[in-house]
């Protein structure tokens, strides 16, 4: 993998100076941040990725000098400009990690990216939620993260886990991330700065995350009639790709807040006429 220096928009452009837009990328190492990456580079962007491995930029998430070193080397790659920002790294049924990195790992990307954005001509953010969502939750665990408390959030998280409810915790930290872009988005910092935030909430995508939920008939079964997807099934990871792209685009000049269903029809199966 080329380092940061020596990446495809030198060799396309001949100086770095000269790409499109300097984007960052959590979870690039591999599916939808991957397909990201790869998209947004076919494109002449200048994508800085990160991960816990194969990445520009190597940290792990879940713990503050993870998150710290983040910031600090995406300033140094980027040399203090960024212009978009997709947070995707993520974890399932893995317990209290799930909520470190999905929840507080993707709001201190976003939130230590964000001075790096204020010099950019278009700046965008935005965060993979999911269709789970829609799913069993905890509502004490989400009220945990929307008050900033990783502790005492990691400690519910490890009660759920004790008490045989761990598998909620995905779900649990997709709907705190769903709510905390839907009340970030408006503010001075974000709508204020000019900085569109969004989310998109993904069915099931055929990635490295979801292969062992699929890998004979009757999973696949049990996944499809938890997660309905009429329009077509499971999809490539190069779907949610597209949409992240656009959302990171200079094209996206006013959509704020939205948690954006890309799912083939779970939400409507679902949720049916609630929503409106
Ligand atoms: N695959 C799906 O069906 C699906 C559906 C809805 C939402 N999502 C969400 O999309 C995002 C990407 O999922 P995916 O399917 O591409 O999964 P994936 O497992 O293929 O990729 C996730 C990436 O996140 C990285 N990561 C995990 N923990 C990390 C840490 N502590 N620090 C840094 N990086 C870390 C992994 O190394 C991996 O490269 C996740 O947030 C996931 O919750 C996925």
């Amino acid at each position: 993998m080329p380092s940061v220096e020596e990446g495809p928009w030198r060799s396309r452009f001949g100086a770095k100076e000269l790409a499109l837009r300097t984007v960052v990328v959590t979870g690039a190492a591999s599916g939808i941040g991957l397909a990201t990456k790869e998209l947004l580079e076919s494109r002449g962007d200048r994508v800085i990725g990160v991960d816990i491995h194969d990445s520009d930029v190597v940290v792990d998430l879940t713990t503050d000098a993870g998150r710290r070193d983040l910031v600090d080397r995406v300033r140094e790659l980027s040399g203090g400009t960024i212009d978009a920002v997709a947070a995707i790294a993520g974890l399932i049924n893995s317990g209290a990690p799930d909520i470190a990195v999905n929840y507080f790992g993707a709001l201190a990307t976003l939130e230590g990216l964000r001075p790096l954005l204020a010099g950019s001509s278009a700046p965008r953010a935005v965060v993979t939620s999911s269709m789970a969502s829609l799913l069993p939750h905890d509502d004490e665990l989400v009220d945990l993260c929307l008050a900033n408390d990783e502790r005492a959030a990691l400690d519910r998280a490890r009660t759920l886990v004790e008490t045989g409810l761990g598998k909620q915790i995905y779900a649990t930290s997709k709907v705190a991330l769903s709510r905390w872009v839907r009340r970030t988005a408006p503010t001075y910092d974000w709508a204020g700065a000019g900085i569109p935030l969004n989310a998109i909430a993904p069915g099931i995508v055929l990635t490295p995350m979801t292969a062992h939920m699929i890998d004979t008939p009757e999973k696949r079964e049990r996944l499809t009639a938890q997660v309905p997807m009429p329009l077509v099934g499971f999809m490539e990871a190069s779907a949610p790709a597209a949409l992240l792209a656009w959302l990171m685009s200079e094209e996206n000049t006013h959509m704020c807040g939205q948690v954006i269903f890309i799912d083939g029809g779970s939400d409507v199966s679902i949720r049916g006429d609630s929503t409106w």
